[in-house]
């Protein structure tokens, strides 16, 4: 890939990470792979806006160089947000540019000084600072919590861009580089996973800050995230979603997440569905071994009922379903209904533990139901009576 040039002036250095599958550590599938953006913006003053993952430097000294040829000129680094996806490329970049100056909260200088031992001539931001660099002004706006404590946007009048680090991001590997050069249903979704699992847990701050930058009344043609596409045609309506997710709304959608052991649970989990859907109700059915957590995260975003069946294992659910739960409880989901069910032998503690767990993210207010052994046809019977009357609940509840 070669820098890519968004307005006169301002150009797109980062790289695609096409073989990224487990983002985060762990906690995020990434299918289609991963951008890792970095912009140049070239006035009177030079300015690189992050730096990339590290093992990509090389991939951004060679973009840096389709533009300025000589990386000494680097003038300014701004630091927006210092996870390491965003600035492992810092030190190197540092080592070419002893004299540039560095522009970033108070804590993503000392982020930056604690992972990697350095941080240069560091110009401390707050909100509401600028930087004139020629034609141009760079305003700051901290976003604390979107993603870490240290995250900034910034924001260009003179190009009617905002940079926002890593909200508004997708993980989506492409050789595009703007919202409408992709699928528009495809980018949504990817979009949704991401709120789902990098966002979802910081819902009142992201709704308070954007309210606060809306009221700012910026004149915004392109928003430059540091993962995916940049976003040029379809601002308002990903804008329009980040309003929704993070206000906790939701629709008449019920997702039915599952663990089995020795099937009985999932015929239960079954019969639950058709039940669901014997109300009309939207319904997907998730065997939590099988489907990505973070598709499952996605689904649930904006799925009003939550339905989670767990096998008993040593008095214990069952492990999958229990790491999923944990990974859960972290999004701090507000206005969800949610039941569980399950099959056990002889003592029946996974419906309790379900339930421990996700009372503190949705309402118990619907019974739950457990099975000992196989499910009879009576037995069966009651599940879809019981997804029938879980689907009735969504339906009636305001
Ligand atoms: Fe893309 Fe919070 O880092």
């Amino acid at each position: 890939m070669s820098a890519r040039l968004l307005k006169e002036g301002v150009y797109s250095v980062g790289a695609v990470d096409w073989n990224e599958r487990n983002f985060h550590g762990h906690t995020y599938v990434t299918r289609k792979g991963v951008t890792y953006n970095s912009y140049l913006i070239v006035d009177n003053k030079i300015v690189l806006i992050d730096t990339l993952r590290k093992g990509f430097e090389e991939v951004l000294l060679e973009n840096i160089k389709d533009v300025v040829i000589d990386i000494s000129k680097i003038d300014a680094i701004i630091v927006n947000h210092i996870e390491p996806d965003h600035s492992g490329a810092f030190p190197k970049i540092l080592k070419l540019c002893p004299d540039v100056e560095v522009y970033g909260t108070e804590r993503a200088r000392q982020g930056i000084l604690k992972y990697y031992g350095v941080n240069g001539n560091w110009n401390v931001i707050k909100s509401g600072q600028s930087l004139n660099i020629g034609k141009r002004t760079l305003n700051f706006i901290d976003t604390p919590m979107m993603h870490w404590p240290d995250s900034m946007f910034t924001y260009s009048a003179y190009d009617k861009i905002l940079f926002s680090n890593d909200a508004f991001g997708q993980h989506y590997a492409t050789s595009k580089v703007f919202d409408d050069e992709v699928d528009f249903t495809l980018l949504m979704d990817e979009a949704q996973k991401y709120y789902a699992n990098i966002l979802w847990p910081f819902n009142a701050i992201v709704a308070a800050k954007l309210s606060a930058i809306s009221k700012l009344n910026l004149d915004i043609e392109l928003i430059a995230p540091s993962h995916g596409l940049v976003w040029r045609k379809y601002l308002s309506e990903v804008m329009r979603k980040y309003f929704y997710w993070s206000s906790h709304s939701c629709k008449n959608r019920i997702a039915v997440v599952y663990e089995t052991m020795w099937k009985s649970t999932e015929k239960m989990a079954r019969k639950i569905v058709e039940g669901i859907i014997s109300e009309n109700v939207e319904v997907a059915l998730f065997d939590v071994t099988k489907d990505d957590r973070t598709d499952i995260a996605s689904y649930m975003l904006d799925a009003k009922g939550w339905i989670f069946g767990s096998s008993t294992h040593d008095a214990e659910m069952l492990p999958v379903i229990a790491g999923f739960l944990h990974f859960l409880r972290g999004s701090k989901a507000m206005r969800r209904i949610s039941s569980a069910f399950g099959s056990y032998g002889w003592s029946g503690e996974a419906v309790k533990c379900i339930e421990d767990i996700v009372s503190s993210v949705s309402s118990l207010n619907c019974p739950s139901l457990k099975v000992v052994f196989n499910p009879t046809d009576v037995e069966l019977d009651k599940c879809f009576e019981f997804g029938k009357a879980f689907a009735l609940k969504i339906k009636n509840e305001i």
